[in-house]
């Protein structure tokens, strides 16, 4: 949600800030922007994607200068269009601005400088923050840096700001609170971006600012980092980054999502190194075995998430409770943190992250640390918020995940709930020895049973020819399939903007029957043992309607052949390997049919790849 470029040193800073965009394109973004500062400010700003941008840098001339800070919008406050987006400029043309985030109190702030004769040509809360900042440093006749830590002082809300001053234009100022910004640290040159990828290619030295840290980059004074509660400086911490550039490139495939569906078998390995080495070795996640005694002694384990990773979550508590015999309740982070449950120290919260900056999430960490809990976190994305937000917790180590759609972590998060509960239910004793190993054995194969999966592709590809013009889908799934019949039906209203619901498959009855009919396709997750047989009595009930069947069934069977319009076979295994492999061919489905109707797959319309607003 909102990306955020910026770069200060010798090299000419057109490309670099053009090609850091194109690489945030991922977060989602509806205008881009950018300035660029040659002895005088350039500023050229446009709706819709990055290429229209370049489009209007027909002049090499304007393309000149080595500093400068760029920006793709999310609409937020007033529509997108060329006047909202951003940079943002102060009345004196002398500061420009990026600006990720909401600044609540912006409407109070806008009043008082109204009243100073100020005068504003956008919705935005951004141009305000730019505004006020010109105002303290001309009024307090002091440097950007300074009029920035005074502005923050003054705003509610959150924020990732890149500020730059052309009175002085030797340096950047950028702060963070709530949204991310990370600073890439080259030879006499720094980098900013709302995550490593954009200075990837040219710098793997990278400072991830927390929240009330401001930083300056100042070509002859080096990097300033200040703690702006406490006002104190600290020293930076500058980490190695592992990423490569061609994580974060597609490698032949048409679509990022593709290419992440793809790479799930060597993701679910990436999840698992270090952790189940062998099936005859022991499990081992170092975070665990520390508060094994925290867990044994849990009254309840409360999970928190929003979107797909609540969907993983679901299924978490599937397992956990399953596995562990602990009673497990899941959350929408975005309900918790408004409302006032019980929280008991004893509790154990896990949020469940992708980006671990998911603005509601954090916030309802913070909520339950306050109320005594001990908050053990999952997320994908090193060094977010979220993990440092937790007090402990475990990485999913999927990878760079462009795809705004997520596939692979979503997967990882899942088989890494299921070694975790494995891993607990034996220290605890919940779980029967041979059972345990059997799934151990299936979990430590996981990722070649996946790439079975992954060669129904063309046949899958096939099917998705005969759903283009659907207007519905109703998605079904019993017991560990519940959860995926949501995450398959979420998956398809992203990518393809088909209206699609998922249901547990008996709760049909209790409603959603009466849509059945010859226009209404039906995606039915039924694989053998679990609730096999009450599903099949589900899906006569929809053939009886007219209703159009694809069902997911495991290896060899027949039952189902008979009635289904399509089956995909994925193959036989313990039933809570189940779900993870029976969500491979619904992400496949959604591709395809999202993909032939013409779909921005990558990037679909008014969707944010880490929602950091609430
Ligand atoms: C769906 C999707 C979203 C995210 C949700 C939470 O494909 O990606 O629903 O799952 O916005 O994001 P994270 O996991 O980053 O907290």
């Amino acid at each position: 949600m909102c990306g955020i470029v910026g770069y200060i040193g010798e090299k000419p800073v057109y490309d670099i800030l053009i090609n850091g965009l194109k690489k945030l394109e991922y977060r989602g973004y509806d205008s881009a922007g950018v300035m660029i500062y040659n002895n005088e400010l350039l500023i050229k700003k446009s709706k819709g994607k990055v290429s229209n941008l370049e489009n209007l840098f027909s002049n090499k001339k304007d393309k000149k200068g080595t500093i400068g800070i760029g920006h793709t919008r999310w609409a937020t406050h007033g529509p997108p269009n060329q006047v909202n987006s951003h940079p943002h400029v102060s009345n004196s043309g002398e500061i420009s601005l990026v600006h990720n985030g909401i600044i609540e109190n912006y409407d109070s702030i806008k009043k008082i400088l109204l009243k100073k004769g100020y005068t504003f040509s956008s919705d935005t809360d951004s141009e305000v923050l730019v505004n006020l900042i010109e105002d303290i440093k001309k009024s307090k006749k002091i440097k950007l840096g300074k009029a920035v830590y005074y502005a923050l002082k003054q705003v509610v809300g959150a924020y990732a700001i890149v500020a730059f001053d052309s009175t002085n234009p030797k340096e950047l100022v950028g702060a963070r609170l709530g949204s991310p910004l990370a600073i890439g640290v080259g030879e006499s040159e720094y980098y900013f971006g709302s995550d490593a990828t954009p200075f990837l290619e040219f710098t793997k030295r990278c400072v991830y600012l927390n929240d009330n840290e401001m930083v300056i980059v100042n070509l002859k004074k080096g990097l300033t980092l200040r703690e702006i509660k406490k006002d104190s400086i600290i020293d930076p911490y500058v980490q190695e980054l592992k990423q490569d550039i061609e994580d974060v490139e597609k490698g032949g495939y048409e679509h990022f999502m593709l290419k992440e569906i793809f790479e799930q078998p060597q993701s679910i390995t990436d999840t698992f190194r270090g952790r189940l080495i062998s099936p005859d070795e022991k499990i081992s996640i170092s975070s665990l075995k520390r508060h094994y005694e925290t867990f044994s002694s849990a009254n309840r384990i409360i999970f928190i998430s929003c979107g797909t990773s609540w969907h993983s979550s679901l299924l978490g508590e599937y397992f956990f409770e399953e596995l562990l015999r602990i009673p497990v309740e899941v959350e929408y982070a975005s309900e918790f943190r408004y409302r006032n449950p019980v929280i008991n120290k004893g509790d154990i919260v896990i949020p469940i992250s992708q980006s671990g900056e998911t603005a509601d999430t954090l916030a309802a960490i913070k909520m339950a640390k306050e109320k005594g809990a001990f908050l053990y976190g999952i997320c994908n994305v090193v060094g977010s918020s979220i993990a440092r937000e937790t007090h402990t917790g475990v990485y999913t180590h999927a990878g760079s995940e462009i795809g705004v759609a997520s596939t692979k972590a979503f997967s990882c998060q899942i088989s890494l709930l299921l070694l975790m509960g494995l891993a607990l239910g034996e220290k605890l004793g919940t779980i029967d020895k041979k059972r345990y190993q059997r799934i151990l054995n299936e979990l430590y194969e996981l990722p070649k049973t996946i790439e079975k999966v992954l060669k129904s592709n063309s046949l899958i590809e096939s099917i998705s020819e005969n759903y283009l013009e659907a207007a519905n889908f109703l998605y079904l799934g019993r017991g560990y399939h519940f959860p995926i019949a949501l995450e398959g039906a979420l998956k398809l209203k992203e990518i393809s903007y088909i209206h699609a619901e998922g249901y547990p498959a008996a709760e049909m009855k209790h409603g959603p029957i009466a849509l059945i009919d010859e226009n209404m396709p039906v995606v039915v997750i039924a694989t053998k043992k679990g609730n096999y047989h009450k599903v099949v009595s589900n899906i006569m009930e929809i053939k009886a309607r007219g209703g159009k069947i694809i069902a997911v069934v495991s290896e060899g069977d027949e039952e189902i052949e008979q009635l289904a319009d399509h089956i995909i076979e994925i193959p036989n295994c313990d039933e809570l390997i189940a779900p993870i492999l029976a969500n491979i061919p619904l992400q496949l489905l959604s591709y395809h049919i999202a993909n032939k109707k013409g779909c921005d797959i990558d990037q679909p319309r008014n969707l944010a790849k880490s929602v950091t607003v609430e």
